[in-house]
């Protein structure tokens, strides 16, 4: 598959764009975290060229009919302070939508204002049906982005996760269909 760069999206605060090598040392300030990967399903980062090599890994991505990972960057300052990707896609079906804050920044709202225009890119552009969005239950954070941006809760799928150490978890899942996205863009309550 060819590569194609991820369009720029801008919101009121954030510039979303294609995680880039360069991104590495802001990204380690909050991967390296102990209490972080692993509630998003991956380890923590040991160093920053692990991270560089994990950057590297998001970016080659599209090799597997994959469209790659966004950087979340502050447009104040133009700090990165995350990612947020449409990942387990199925061209023209579906895909997942993942995100992750450094937490100095929680609870301001950006993973929402990220993921509103994430899941419109995915419905206008990418020609989604249907875009989803699984937690650990215990992550509250995460689950109060999914109401917030009015996703429908569906239940727990029951060990439906395998982590990397082994362990095995229940994951509360949500997801909005193309029709429910156009009729709440139609009621311009998106
Ligand atoms: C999930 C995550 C991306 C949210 O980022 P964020 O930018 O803080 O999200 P937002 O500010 O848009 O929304 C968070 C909401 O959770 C609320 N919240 C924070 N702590 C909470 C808690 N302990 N219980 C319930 N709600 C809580 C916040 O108040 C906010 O809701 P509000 O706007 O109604 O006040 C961030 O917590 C994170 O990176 N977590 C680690 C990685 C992760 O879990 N990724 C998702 C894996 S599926």
């Amino acid at each position: 598959m060819a590569r194609e760069t991820l369009p720029v999206i801008v919101t009121n605060r954030l510039i979303l764009r294609e995680i880039e090598e360069k991104d590495c040392f802001d990204m380690f300030e909050y991967a390296s975290l102990p209490y972080i990967g692993p509630v998003a399903g991956w380890q923590p980062h040991t160093s920053t060229n692990y991270t560089k090599s994990v950057i590297k890994m998001y970016r080659n991505k599209y090799q597997f009919g994959q469209i790659g990972v966004y950087a979340v960057h502050l447009k104040e300052n133009d700090k990165m302070i995350g990612t947020i990707e449409l990942h387990t896609l199925t061209k023209n079906f579906k895909a997942e939508l993942g995100y992750t804050i450094n937490p100095k920044y929680w609870g301001c709202g950006y993973a929402y204002e990220a993921s509103r225009e994430v899941v419109r890119f995915g419905f206008d552009d990418l020609n989604l049906k249907r875009i989803e969005c699984c937690s650990f239950i215990d992550n509250l954070q995460s689950k109060r982005v999914c109401e917030k941006l009015g996703l429908t809760y569906e239940g727990i799928r029951k060990k439906g996760y395998l982590l990397y150490d082994g362990t095995i978890h229940d994951l509360l899942c949500y997801a909005i269909t193309d029709e429910e996205f156009y009729d709440r863009v139609r009621l311009e309550t998106w």
